[in-house]
């Protein structure tokens, strides 16, 4: 994987992007697929407030797009928030490319790096299903 820093920078960019007029919150997401391609997304938001997209649903989407089935990392950045973790939702797509590590500021100038199993513990995914009786 590039430079952690690297990837937060261009989540940070990614975030400039973001089409976040009704929340004013604006985030960008990077995925790193696990043969070394890198995909960006933003949060695009929408007048009926149900349908915005995330921008990790949009980066992994993005990713899904272009071939990729397994994601190693993912790195969220946030301008004008402190803190800034991935939705449940989001979680549960991060879920189905067996990400194993997300990278998220802290809001002091840090960023925290967890095992994918910390944010989102006894999962379901794709290996339930196949280990379950049909
Ligand atoms: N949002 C994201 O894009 N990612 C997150 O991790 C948290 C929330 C977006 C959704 C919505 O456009 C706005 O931030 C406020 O919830």
């Amino acid at each position: 994987m590039s430079d952690i820093n690297e990837l937060y920078a261009k989540a940070r960019q990614a975030a400039a992007s973001a089409y976040a007029p009704y929340s004013k919150f604006h985030v960008g997401a990077v995925v790193v697929a696990d043969d070394g391609r890198v995909f960006t997304g933003c949060n695009v938001e929408n007048a009926a407030y149900g349908s915005a997209i995330c921008a990790e649903g949009n980066a992994i989407s993005t990713a899904a797009a272009a071939g990729v089935r397994k994601i190693d990392a993912v790195v969220i950045a946030c301008l004008n928030a402190g803190e800034c973790y991935p939705c449940g939702n989001c979680r549960q797509l991060m879920r189905e490319f067996g990400v194993d590590t997300v990278v998220v500021q802290d809001g002091v100038g840090s960023l925290r790096t967890h095992r994918f199993a910390e944010i989102l513990p006894h999962s379901f995914g794709p290996d339930s299903l196949e280990n379950n009786p049909k």
